[in-house]
């Protein structure tokens, strides 16, 4: 990634101000055309897919203890290190790459190549 936060390059969406992200807190934010969650795990930003597999839910509004993020509208928890909901085997929410640079939170929808 270049230095300049400003040309992140192809596939990084900035998501605004890291500091008003602090540990413990999760966000809803729009990158593209998608809706994603961020959470801060002491310290380590992680972001999923924000819409919930159950129904559609807002994970970026449900509340996060540890790396556990419950769902605001049923309770689906997802652990927002794997993307993996804690009941299932099969469902497992999309992950993103995330990056602070400058204060910016940035992160990449394009898979890893
Ligand atoms: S929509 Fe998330 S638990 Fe139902």
């Amino acid at each position: 990634m270049p230095d300049d936060p400003q040309t992140a390059g192809p596939g990084w969406h900035d998501l605004g101000p890291a500091h008003q992200l602090p540990p413990g807190e999760v966000i809803e934010a729009v990158a593209g055309d998608r809706i994603v969650a961020v959470a801060n795990v002491d310290g380590e930003l992680l972001a999923l897919d924000g819409i919930c597999a159950h129904q559609g839910g807002p994970l970026g509004k449900g509340r996060l203890e540890a790396c556990t993020l419950t769902c605001p509208w049923h309770g689906w928890q997802y652990d927002v290190r794997t993307g993996r909901q804690q009941l299932s085997q099969t469902i497992r929410q999309a992950s993103f790459a995330v990056q602070v640079r400058s204060d910016r939170i940035w992160v990449r929808l394009d898979p890893p190549a």
